[in-house]
């Protein structure tokens, strides 16, 4: 008998390729991925594993309390990864409700589902939260967070995110159930949709189009590969201690204005354009309410009590997403045509 695992948001960025991870390494598993196929999620992203025999797709949603019963009994989950999310801040400032329900109200379904299963028979089996570092608020020029920093979230994203980690913890302290929880600096890579910083503006560069920077783009993000988030999570679901949180992170401290004319160097660069063409393109436009400064983690933790650090360095990650949105042009066409254009529109009153 295959051991069942439930990975939620497993057709989205992070989550696709986790699940490709998974499938590819334990054939002593069967992987069930969970997605509601939001505009974030994308099932051309698991084209290559789609027919793998441990790997079924199915797709519902994590709020809908009475379904998630049924699937957690169907297949008694010994192992849940969560990925499942509303994750873009922007979209998190003009709807926050939704983000309230999905964050909040999905991951405690999921964990009422996983408890009423195994209450009193706890013994190997997981619960693994994916968190992100913006639980943490804001830093200052200097520091890092750790996992003992105190919470302040700033904008509804990350204050949704923040809650569902207590809730975690809560069920924890209260029940015993046991749970693993990460907090990750931002993921860049292939298969992210367009409206986050790196993939946004590799399509923008490719259509010649302006690249909005909020604010006068001095503010700073910690950058990691998706594929090495991808290791840490499989570390950590593996290895990591119950009831423990770790802190993942690139060591990779970027301010955007710098990353973006990297980013602009190498386009130019793959794409065979005169060097400074791209840069012309950078437009300075209102900032985000509520703009976090700064985040820097501290991934010393994972490091030093499981061996993890990333494999990749910044120029090289960023060289192969290029190249992956460069010779994926049927994905991004289809990513960027219908509601997306209203987005985009919205968003960037354009
Ligand atoms: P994503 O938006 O690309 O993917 C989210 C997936 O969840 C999508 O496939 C979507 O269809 C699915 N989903 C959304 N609502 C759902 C619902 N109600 N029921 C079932 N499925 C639903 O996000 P991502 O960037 O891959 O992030 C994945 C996780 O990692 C999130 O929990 C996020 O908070 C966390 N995280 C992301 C980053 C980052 O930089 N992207 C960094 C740290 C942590
Ligand atoms: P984003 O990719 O949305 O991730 P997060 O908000 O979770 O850090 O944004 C990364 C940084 O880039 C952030 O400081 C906001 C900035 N940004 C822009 O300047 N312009 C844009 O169009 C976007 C989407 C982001």
């Amino acid at each position: 008998m295959k051991k069942n695992i439930l990975i939620t948001g497993g057709a989205g960025f992070i989550g696709s390729h986790v699940v490709r991870l998974f499938v590819n390494k334990y054939p002593e598993y069967h992987v069930v991925n969970l997605d509601s196929l939001t505009y974030a999620g994308n099932l051309e992203n698991l084209k290559d594993i789609e027919k793998a025999t441990n790997y079924t797709f199915v797709k519902g949603d994590i709020t809908d309390e009475a379904f998630i019963n049924q699937l957690f009994e169907q297949y008694h989950f010994e192992g849940v990864i969560h990925l499942a999310a509303e994750s873009h801040v922007d979209r998190s400032i003009t709807d926050p409700l939704a983000f309230a329900k999905t964050n909040i109200l999905g991951t405690m379904v999921l964990l009422n589902a996983f408890k009423k299963l195994w209450t009193n028979n706890w013994t190997g089996k997981r619960f693994y939260h994916i968190s992100t570092d913006e639980v943490y608020g804001t830093l200052g020029e200097t520091g890092l967070f750790t996992e003992t920093t105190p919470y302040d979230p700033n904008s509804p994203y990350s204050a949704s995110k923040a809650s569902s980690d207590h809730f975690v913890r809560a069920y924890g302290e209260t029940y015993g159930l046991p749970y693993v929880i990460t907090n990750c600096s931002n993921n860049y890579g292939p298969n992210q949709f367009p409206e986050k910083l790196i993939p946004l503006f590799i399509h923008n560069i490719i259509n010649q189009k302006a690249l909005p920077v909020y604010g006068d783009g001095k503010y700073t993000r910690d950058w990691l590969y998706v594929v090495d988030h991808a290791v840490a999570i499989n570390l950590v679901y593996h290895q990591g201690k119950n009831h423990e949180t770790y802190n993942i992170g690139g060591f990779n401290e970027w301010q955007n204005i710098d990353l973006i004319k990297v980013l602009c160097q190498q386009m130019d660069n793959k794409l065979g354009r005169p060097e400074g063409t791209s840069e012309q393109l950078i437009t300075y436009v209102k900032d985000r309410p509520g703009h976090d400064l700064r985040y820097a983690i501290d991934a010393s933790k994972i490091n030093q009590e499981l061996g993890w650090k990333p494999s990749v360095s910044f120029e090289e990650g960023l060289s192969k997403t290029i190249d992956w949105y460069l010779s994926n042009t049927e994905w991004l066409a289809h990513v960027t045509s219908g509601t997306y254009q209203e987005y985009y529109q919205k968003q960037y009153k354009q």
